[in-house]
């Protein structure tokens, strides 16, 4: 069996101390391959600096809603060279996030059209985090207009009717541990709706850690946790799942 842990920030403080053991751990419990993903300039790099260090770990490389103040010129300049390295497999993650509004919503707005624009020029797709900004998150991908835009709309926790939006679009749906979270019952529904085809598994470790280890930090191991509850939801073996789920993520980021 092999899983693919689609989204992680091991470049983050919080491996600091045990990343070798971490990773240790991901790939007893399975896990074959790794996609690490920049939230800004210093994240993307460290991303692809972690890329280089170990053969099963990827990058992708962007400038998160919350930093899109950040997103001037040089930065997106940047970018344009970063995202030109060999492991770099997506422009992420990037879109809106009109909870926290660390940055203001037009240039959130902006960033992230920019950004579109970046992936669509080197042909990569894109890795989109999205809350409580549905609507407009939907009206700017469709803007971007173009049918050679694929993408993943990272820990989906959506509505039904935003997960067939997201679909029609043509984007794969990631899950992460909120689906195993007890509350969690109407996403549970949106699982059981969304086609396998277009499923992907991740933890966005450090954070969103799957029960039963809710509120320690998470890691790539426990992607297994999610994929379990897939399987579980769908009335399907785990080895299904992570067939399926891992074969997606190959397609998508070319790996
Ligand atoms: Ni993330």
């Amino acid at each position: 069996m092999r899983l693919i842990d689609t989204h992680t920030h091991l470049d983050f403080p919080h491996f600091k101390k045990d990343r070798a053991e971490v990773l240790r751990r991901a790939e007893k419990a399975g896990v074959q391959y790794i996609v690490n993903v920049g939230s800004n300039l210093r994240s993307s790099i460290d991303s692809i600096e972690l890329s280089k260090q170990y053969q099963h770990i990827y990058a992708t490389v962007g400038i998160h809603p919350h930093d899109a103040k950040d997103l001037d010129q040089g930065v997106l300049e940047k970018l344009a060279e970063l995202v030109k390295e060999k492991k770099v497999v997506a422009v992420g993650e990037i879109g809106l996030d009109y909870h926290y509004e660390h940055s203001p919503r037009d240039i959130q707005r902006e960033a992230f059209r920019k950004q579109l624009q970046l992936a669509l020029a080197v042909d990569l797709p894109v890795v989109i985090h999205s809350r409580e900004a549905e609507q407009d998150t939907l009206r700017i991908l469709r803007e971007a207009g173009s049918s050679n835009l694929r993408g993943i709309m990272h820990c989906f926790s959506g509505s039904l009717a935003m997960a067939k939006n997201c679909l029609a679009l043509g984007f794969f749906l990631a899950f992460g541990g909120v689906i195993t979270f007890n509350n969690a019952v109407e996403l549970r529904n949106v699982v059981k709706t969304v086609p396998l085809e277009r499923i992907l598994i991740e933890t966005d470790c450090p954070y969103l850690t799957p029960h039963p280890h809710r509120g320690k930090r998470n890691e790539p191991a426990y992607v297994k946790l999610v994929a379990e509850q897939i399987a579980l939801i769908k009335g399907i073996t785990l080895e299904e799942v992570a067939a399926i789920t891992s074969e997606n993520a190959g397609k998508l980021y070319r790996i």
